[in-house]
Formats: C-alpha cells, structure tokens, sequence
C-alpha cells in the first residue's frame, strides 16, 4: 500500500518484544549490509527480558527520532543506524516517505550489561510495520529485523528458535523460524546473571568482524556451528537438557576461544565470569545438578538448567560475592501488541 505524505497522518503503535540467548551462537557475517550470517544459529526466547517499543510515524518529522531508556540517540551513533536501517526498508516497502518517532525501553537496566537489541530490534520491526499499516508475515518480519540486528531475527518468535543462514545472496532464505514453542518445555529456565555493570569496551559487531579477518582459526567456525545446530534441534526436541547443555556450552566456549585468537585478541571474560563458570562446572561434576552456562559479547553469564534445580542454584551464587542482579526466564512468547503507548 501506498502512505500519503499529508500533514494530518499520524499512526503510532507499541510492541513489545522479548530477548534471546542463543544456544549455538552467531558469530561473524557473511554480508555486513544485508546481515547474513556465517553459520545458522540456535536461541532461546526469554520470557522475562523484553523491550516494549512504541513507533508514531507522522507528517511532522524531518528526520527519525529515537529514545532509548529515556535517553536521545542521534545520528552517527551505532543505535541510530540499526533502528534506522530497519525504518528504511519499512518506509521502501510501504512507500512511503514519513519518518518515525521511536521509543523503546527494557524492563531491565541497561547497566545489568545485557544486549537489549535483539528485543529492541524486534519490537521496532513489529511496532512500525503495524503503524505504517503493513501486513507482513513472520518471515518477513525476521528478515526485516535481522537488518536491525542479526540476533533480532530471532526475537520475533516465542520458544526455541533457529536462525537459518540461508544460502542466497539477497538474503531472502535468511530468516528465523520456530523449533518448538514456548509451552514445549515449560521446565527449561535461564538464569540471567549479571557480574559487572561496566559498559563492554567493544561492540558484538566489531568483535565478529575482527574474529572473522583475523582469526586463523575461524575457517573451522561455520561448518562446527551448522553440526552443532542439528544436533541441538534433536536434543530440544527430546528435552534432553545435558545434550541441549553441553552443546550451548561448547558453542559458547568456541566462540570466546576464536575471539581470543584475533588480532588484536579479544576477552570479554572478567574475573567473576570465570568464578560463576567454575561454580556451575563443579555443581555438574560434584553434584550431578544439570547446570551449564553460556556467555556473549560481554562479562555476563547465563545459566541453563531446569525448574527443580533452580532454587538450589540460586542459593549457590548467592555465596558469590559482588554478584550485580539475576534476571530468571523460562521459555517465552513471541512479540506482542499493547494498546499503552510510551509516549
Ligand atoms: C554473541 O546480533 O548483537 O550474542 O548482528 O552485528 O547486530 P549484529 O550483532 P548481534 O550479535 C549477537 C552475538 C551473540 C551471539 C548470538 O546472539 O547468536
């Protein structure tokens, strides 16, 4: 459909979206303006980390504005320019020459130190295709946030998702799709913790484009993460969380050791990221307690284990001194439309 620019139009919408861990991560693009991947991946959606994003396109604005946690973003930043790589095709699809107002804020604080784009990303790509009055399939929405950001792509559904890398040079066979749904396996829990509120020094973005340049060892990645991705689709599907555990693991642990291997290195781990590391290990390995973590571009560790343990590994880390917050989800749903707006 075609968006009269008149001075009247006006049309605002609010979505909120939930966050994602992946479990076999995405590491490192294979076009940096489409946002293909390198190898599919594989996420949880959470059920208590979400973004609720409200976006108003009207007559008024000469150019888009956005507000992030109360705070203006303007052109230049690396903010800016996912959101507005997003409202581009949005206004390209639509036909439209209006911009967009947005607002966006997560139920958790920034300083918590955990990524919020995919959410954001998410909610942005739901909320403004509603405003603006297109209809669009939840492929089309993945593809539609994955220019956002790539982990976005899978935010727009509920469950345990796959990020398929999709073989095409237009990016069209690259978009996110369900591996079961959010009720599937309603005892599976994330344990979200923080261990440091200092902003990361470098961006996921710049540390895969620098993994992927300078990392001899990176060639081995895609095929390693494309197995890894099977054989986690079967393990979900059988609710096996050792299998599911050790592979999240493994992915996790592969990915920081690539890092680790470019030039200049790159390590995100903290002292404490190690401590909480060596705490679940040993729970594992002395306790027989199905526990296991994974960590992305940042200090933060997330816990992967199951409703009966949880408690019991609360208690654990609690001992751990300095520990920021813990954040604790289940399998969540995908995004959401709310009649509230935030502004
Ligand atoms: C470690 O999706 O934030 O969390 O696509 O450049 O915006 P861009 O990166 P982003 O990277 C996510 C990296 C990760 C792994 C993952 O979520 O799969």
């Amino acid at each position: 459909m075609q968006v009269p620019i008149n001075e009247d139009f006006m049309s605002k919408t609010t979505a909120r979206a939930f966050s994602n861990i992946a479990l076999v991560k995405y590491w490192g693009k294979r076009d940096e303006e489409k946002m293909l991947p390198q190898n599919s991946s594989v996420s949880v959606t959470l059920s208590d980390m979400y973004a609720t994003t409200t976006v108003e396109f009207s007559a008024g604005l000469t150019k888009h504005e956005l507000m992030l946690n109360g705070e203006s973003y303007f052109s230049g930043s690396s903010e800016y320019s996912k959101v507005e790589s997003v409202l581009k095709r949005i206004k390209k699809t639509a036909s439209t020459g209006l911009n967009a107002k947005v607002v966006s804020k997560n139920n958790f604080p920034t300083s918590a130190g955990f990524a919020s784009s995919a959410a954001g990303l998410a909610a942005l790509a739901v909320a403004a295709s509603k405003a603006i009055d297109l209809s669009l399939s939840k492929k089309e929405l993945s593809i539609l946030a994955r220019y956002g950001s790539g982990s976005a792509s899978r935010s727009v559904l509920g469950g345990f998702v796959k990020w398929n890398r999709g073989e095409k040079d237009d990016g069209s066979d690259s978009y996110a799709t369900e591996v079961v749904s959010d009720t599937y396996w309603p005892e599976f829990r994330i344990l979200a913790v923080s261990v440091s509120n200092l902003r990361k020094k470098i961006k996921s973005s710049d540390a895969m484009r620098r993994t992927v340049a300078t990392s001899p060892y990176y060639t081995k990645w895609p095929k390693e993460a494309e197995r890894d991705v099977q054989k986690i689709e079967n393990a979900i599907k059988k609710r096996d969380i050792k299998s599911v555990g050790e592979i999240a693991e493994r992915s996790a642990f592969s990915m920081h050791g690539l890092m680790m291997t470019a030039k200049p290195p790159i390590l995100y781990f903290l002292p404490k990221t190690i401590e909480l590391i060596n705490v679940i290990a040993q729970l594992r390995e002395k306790e027989s307690v199905n526990a296991y973590v994974t960590i992305d571009a940042g200090p933060q560790v997330k816990i992967l284990c199951l409703k009966k343990d949880i408690d019991y590994i609360k208690e654990k880390i609690a001992k751990i001194n300095d520990i920021q917050k813990i954040f604790e989800s289940r399998p969540g749903t995908g995004p959401q439309f709310l009649s509230d707006h935030l502004f």
